[in-house]
């Protein structure tokens, strides 16, 4: 479960602010849409979620995240990191190793996953996104599509119990779109926390819960 109490946010004393007094509770299996036009804080509020605003970005943050009871301002980002993960919006911010198998391989290795179940692992995400020839790819030369692919496995590696998806539908062919659409409808089946923001609509209806963002001024 996780549930944000009372959450006003602005970057700025001096500029305005995006949320004031944002409520929410997001149980288990729940696939949440954050919809809103561009720049009204759907980017900000994952990263709210996931703790990377205040402690990397900063601003003027009052109210509280819970995920299962815990305020995660309690908590520092390695230790949330293995419950709730951030697919970023730009995905050059969240690839860091020169090939794709090296990419999907460093969560687990830094969780001291056993070798030969990083490599069970990585091989069935990989064939999940049909994106199995990718695995010894450069990731530098991967299309925009391809690495939220990439990226997106990365996640899937760890198996979070919340999902924050930002944009994941960017770039990404019919195909491709409803691939990750019947994975996030598996990820809620087995009790996980999906939030999705993006403006696909056929994406966008999976939820069954709702936060429209509008600018406030
Ligand atoms: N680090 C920052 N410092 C100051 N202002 C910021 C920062 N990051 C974002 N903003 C501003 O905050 C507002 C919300 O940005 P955000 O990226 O959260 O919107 P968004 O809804 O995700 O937009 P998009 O649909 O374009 O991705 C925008 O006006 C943006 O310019
Ligand atoms: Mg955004």
């Amino acid at each position: 479960m996780l549930t944000i109490k009372n959450i006003s946010f602005r970057y700025d004393i001096e500029l305005s602010f995006l949320f004031k007094d944002l409520s929410f509770e997001a149980s288990d299996g729940d696939i949440v849409s954050i919809s809103g036009k561009s720049g009204s804080g759907k980017t900000t509020l994952l990263n709210i979620l996931c703790g990377v605003i205040p402690k990397i970005i900063h601003g003027e943050l009052d109210g509280k995240v819970f995920i299962k009871d815990q305020d995660i301002s309690k908590l520092t980002l390695p230790q949330t990191a293995p419950c709730i993960s951030l697919l970023m919006q730009e995905p050059d911010q969240q690839l860091f190793f020169p090939t794709v198998e090296q990419e999907l391989a460093f969560a687990p290795e830094n969780l001291k996953v056993p070798k030969e179940k990083i490599e069970e692992t990585i091989s069935s995400v990989l064939l999940e996104l049909n994106i199995e020839s990718l695995r010894f790819e450069e990731t530098a030369f991967l299309s925009f599509g391809q690495k939220k692919l990439v990226t997106f496995a990365s996640i899937l590696t760890l198996s979070p119990d919340i999902f924050l998806l930002d944009e994941p539908s960017a770039g990404l062919s019919k195909k491709y779109i409803e691939k990750i659409s019947s994975i996030i409808k598996k990820l809620s089946e087995s009790g996980k926390i999906i939030f999705i923001a993006d403006h696909n609509k056929d994406l966008l209806s999976m939820a069954n819960k709702k936060i429209v963002l509008d600018k406030i001024s």
